[in-house]
């Protein structure tokens, strides 16, 4: 049996659409089940519609508190059963619930090398502080922002000509290409996590 995935989006959804292509392939071990979103009227939804994929969105703002959106978002995912849940350009932080159900199986990734420039601006910080190198990180979410213990790395140049978008094609054509690797190996082999060291191959 592939495992599931349910991804969350709030924006293009190129790495979801790499996860889908992906997935087209048997032997890949995954398939998207279902995609949500805190946001409507987004590609990334349009993709997991063309694709046939269940859909759902869950606003903050349509709940009386954070908590209560955390546990709306948490029973919205749970009703797809999903072994892995791959927050891919999901622009908010999920919540105690939302952990707590999912303990050890939701993965995030950030388009800077954790632990350099946590948050919403990863590219566009890298290229205000002058790093060389700058790349794209997937990680087993936590409590923290974008702390959570590394799964997989890539790098990618900072060009003298870049400004914030050309930095962020190119950490982006770099990070599909490691998540679609890294979540097609979690689905097959397995990660355990020690001491913050996640190895492939847990099962
Ligand atoms: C990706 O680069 C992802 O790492 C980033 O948003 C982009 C989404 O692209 N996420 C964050 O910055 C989260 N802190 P996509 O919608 O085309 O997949």
């Amino acid at each position: 049996m592939p495992s599931r995935l349910v991804v969350l989006v709030s924006g293009d959804g190129t790495n979801l659409q790499a996860l889908i292509d992906a997935a087209g392939d048997a032997a890949y071990g995954a398939e998207v089940v279902a995609v949500g979103a805190d946001r409507e009227g987004i590609e990334g939804l349009a993709r997991a519609e063309r694709a046939g994929i269940a859909t759902f969105v869950r606003k903050v703002g349509d709940y009386g508190t954070r908590a209560d959106w955390d546990a709306a978002l948490t029973e919205a995912v749970a009703e797809h059963r999903p072994d892995v849940v791959v927050l891919a350009g999901f622009m908010k932080l999920v919540g105690a619930s939302f952990l707590e159900r999912f303990e050890g199986r939701v993965v995030n990734t950030h388009p800077a090398l954790c632990p350099s420039f946590p948050g919403t601006s990863g590219p566009a910080d890298a290229l205000a502080y002058g790093v060389k190198v700058t790349g794209a990180t997937l990680f087993v979410v936590d409590a923290g922002v974008d702390t959570g213990a590394i799964i997989a790395q890539t790098t990618v140049p900072v060009e003298d000509a870049d400004d914030v978008e050309s930095l962020h094609a190119r950490i982006k054509t770099a990070e599909r290409a490691m998540l679609v690797e890294s979540v097609g190996r979690m689905a097959r082999e397995g990660i355990s996590v020690e001491n913050r060291r996640v190895r492939f191959g847990a099962r």
